[in-house]
C-alpha cells in the first residue's frame, strides 16, 4: 500500500482539482492534475502540426508525423507549488497557460486512447511521485496509474451540475460561455473517456465514491479529510 498517493477520479467538472488542490493546502501532500500532461503532450504534437504549415486536420496530420514513434521526443516537466498554480513544462519552454486552450482539450481525445501515450505519460507521473507525496487527480490514477494507492476516491455529479459548474468557473475568469455548448462537451468527454478500450474512466473497486451533485466543497473536503 502505498501511503504517499491520495488517487481523486472522476468525469470533468466533478469537483476533483478544486477539491484535491485545498486538500494539498492543508496537508503534506501536494497537488498534481495528471490531465495537465495529457495536455502538454497534446499541445507538443500541434505545435509540431503548427511548424510544418499547420494543414490538414490535426488528426489526420497525427497519423501521417508517425506521432507513436515521437513521444520520446516530448521532454515533460512539472515544478509543483503550493499557494498557486503549478508550472508545466515542455523542454525548456513554460505551457502552463496554453495547455488550458479550449483547442488543446478538444484534441485530447485523439491522443489520450493510445496505450503508448498513456505509459509515456504514466511514467513521467510515476517519476513525480518517486520524489514527493502527491494528491493526483485523473482518470485512472486509482485503476491504473497507481492501483496500489492507499486513499482512493472517485467524484462525480450530474453531467448538467458539472456542466453549471465549468459555467460559473469559466464567469469568475470573465468569459462568457453558451450553457448548451458546454454540457455537450462535458458529455462528448465523458462518452469517450468511459469508451475507450484502454484505461477508460471507471471507478476502483476499492476506491471511496462521493457524488458531490448536492454537496459544497467543504462537505466533499472534509469527507475525504476524515478518511485520510
Ligand atoms: O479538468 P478537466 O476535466 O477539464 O480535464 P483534465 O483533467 O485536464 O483532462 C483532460 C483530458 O485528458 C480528459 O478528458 C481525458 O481525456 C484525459 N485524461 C486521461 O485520459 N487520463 C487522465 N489521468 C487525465 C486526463
Amino acid at each position: 500500500m502505498n501511503e504517499n498517493i491520495i488517487a481523486i477520479d472522476g468525469p470533468a467538472g466533478s469537483g476533483k482539482s478544486s477539491v484535491a488542490r485545498e486538500i494539498a493546502q492543508r496537508s503534506t501532500y501536494q497537488y498534481f492534475d495528471s490531465g495537465a500532461y495529457y495536455r502538454a503532450v497534446t499541445l507538443y504534437f500541434m505545435k509540431r502540426h503548427e511548424e510544418l504549415g499547420g494543414k490538414g486536420k490535426f488528426y489526420d496530420f497525427l497519423n501521417h508525423y508517425e506521432f507513436l514513434n515521437k513521444l520520446n521526443s516530448i521532454q515533460l516537466s512539472a515544478t509543483l507549488q503550493k499557494k498557486s498554480e503549478n508550472l508545466i513544462f515542455l523542454g525548456q519552454e513554460d505551457v502552463t497557460i496554453e495547455i488550458r486552450h479550449p483547442e488543446v482539450t478538444g484534441n485530447i481525445k485523439y491522443l489520450a486512447p493510445y496505450r503508448e501515450v498513456r505509459d509515456f505519460i504514466n511514467a513521467n507521473l510515476i517519476e513525480l511521485a518517486r520524489v514527493n507525496r502527491l494528491i493526483m487527480d485523473g482518470r485512472d490514477i486509482g485503476t491504473e496509474v497507481f492501483p496500489d494507492a492507499k486513499f482512493k476516491f472517485f467524484l462525480t455529479a450530474d453531467a448538467k451540475i458539472r456542466a453549471r459548474r465549468r459555467w460559473d468557473e469559466l464567469k469568475e475568469q470573465g468569459i462568457d460561455t453558451d450553457y448548451e455548448k458546454l454540457l455537450e462537451e462535458i458529455q462528448k468527454r465523458d462518452e469517450s473517456d468511459q469508451n475507450r478500450k484502454i484505461a477508460p474512466l471507471k471507478q476502483a473497486e476499492d476506491a471511496f465514491l462521493i457524488d458531490t451533485s448536492n454537496l459544497s466543497k467543504n462537505v466533499v473536503i472534509n469527507m475525504i479529510l476524515s478518511r485520510i
